[in-house]
Order: C-alpha cells, then structure tokens, then sequence
C-alpha cells in the first residue's frame, strides 16, 4: 500500500499547490491523507476548502490546533472524512482516528496533539493512543503528531516503536530533514513541513509577523500569498510495515 501524507495546506498559497502538484502524484497513492488545518486563509477548514482539497486528491483530512477556527469544520466532522486530535476531553466533537482502506487492507490514521510547548492541555497523548490500538483492529497504523517539540515526538516515536508503521509529525510547517526508521522498524519523521507560501513565517505575512517579535505584541493575522510549496512524505507500508519513507517538496514556478 502506498500512502502520501500532505503537510499543512495553508491559505490561498497551500490550496493553490495542492490543486496543482497533487492531481498529477495521486495515481502513484493508494491513499492520501492531507493536514488541513491552516486550509482557509490559514485557520481552520471551511467547507469550500474542504471540497478543494478532496477534489485535488484527499481522501482524509486531519486538523491541529486550529481545528475550531472556522465553525464550519463542526459540520464537516459529522459527515465527512475528517479527524481532529483524539488526545481531547469526552464531549469534543468529531473524532480522533479514521480506518482507510486500500486492496482490502486497513490502515488506521490516528491524530495527537502534543503536550509541550501547545497552548492546550490536552489528554496524555501516550496513554490515550494505547488504549485506541487495543481497541482497533487495523494492518497498518500511521500516527501523526501534531506538535512543537522535536523530543516529544521521538519520545512518542520509541514509546509506540513497533507497534505502529509510522509517525509523522506536523504543525511546525518547515520539513525536517530525519525521515527513516526507529530500533523496531517504525518510520519516523518530525516535521512533513507546509504546503503553502513559500515566502512568509510559517505561512503568516512576513511584516505583520515580524511586529510580534520586533516589538513583543500580538498583532493581526495575515496569511502571506504568493508562490506556493507543496510538502509531503511517502509511505511505502507491505508485509505488515513500512518499508520506506520518503519526503518531498514540490515549488510552484515563478
Ligand atoms: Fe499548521
Ligand atoms: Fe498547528
């Protein structure tokens, strides 16, 4: 089974690419899963994002932090396949995992959202992800991990070694350069990068974010436009693991 997991779409920039580069790779996949959570003007998914993003190739699309940025992302969660971070309290709408299938074998997408450095307090993300393997059943496992810190990722990556195909990482929108495989053969990367501006702070304007640090206020969120990247990672999963991984970036020409 051949799966592609397509970093942070953000804004204009991020959907623009993905329509562009993502109809020409999607033959090569069986599956594709895309994080969208920056997808409408860089905060949260709309259903008109939603629907590019299924039409550029989707067939699951996973939320962050900015899940609740755009209300119509509670619709979106009851009827279609889409996943925020399971690591949240019982009541939170929507669910954490999604079971994909591909030549009648299943791989289960778990999303979390890190601990550290994350302005929520979410749910011990270790614990919570135990308990959900116990519960499934699945051929493959691809666990992505939304988070800051590059040491809680590979904590969760040893944690679950063996157990799951893969760990990808998310969020910190800039691709790391550390795909390849843990002690028991789990695949591992921290960071798949951002599908979206290729000139800006992690997707934001770059004037507008550069007040926060110059002068250490908050200021307006604005999405940079311009060119877009196109950032994603290969899973290559047969006789039950992953047996590659791959990471790629794609520019729009000038
Ligand atoms: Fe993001
Ligand atoms: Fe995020």
């Amino acid at each position: 089974m051949r799966v592609l997991f397509v970093g942070d779409v953000f804004g204009e920039s991020g959907l623009r690419a993905a329509a562009m580069h993502l109809p020409d790779l999607r033959p090569h996949y069986d599956l594709v899963v895309v994080n969208g959570e920056n997808s409408h003007a860089g905060k949260g998914l709309s259903r008109a994002a939603y629907k590019k993003l299924r039409e550029a190739g989707a067939d699951l699309i996973t939320l962050g932090n900015h899940a609740w940025d755009h209300k119509e992302v509670l619709e979106l969660l009851e009827t279609e396949p889409v996943i925020r971070a399971l690591n949240y309290p019982p009541g939170t709408p929507g669910k954490g995992h999604w079971t994909l299938e591909a030549g009648g074998e299943r791989l289960l997408v778990i999303q979390v959202m890190g601990q550290v450095y994350m302005a929520e307090n979410l749910y011990d993300p270790f614990r919570m992800v135990d308990a959900l393997l116990a519960e499934e059943e699945f051929d493959y496992a691809l666990l992505e991990v939304h988070g800051e810190a590059t040491s809680e990722k590979y904590a969760l990556g040893h944690y679950f070694d063996g157990r799951i195909s893969a760990l990808l990482g998310t969020h910190t929108h800039i691709q790391t350069a550390d795909a390849g495989f843990l002690r028991q053969g789990t695949a591992i990367q921290c960071d798949v990068g951002m599908t979206g501006p290729i000139h800006s702070i992690i997707g934001g304007d770059i004037e507008s974010f550069m007040g926060r640090f110059l002068t250490q206020r908050p200021t307006y969120f604005k999405a940079a436009s311009g060119r877009g990247m196109f950032c994603a990672t290969e899973l290559v999963l047969e006789g039950g693991k992953c047996t590659s991984i791959r990471s790629m970036r794609w520019d729009e020409p000038e």
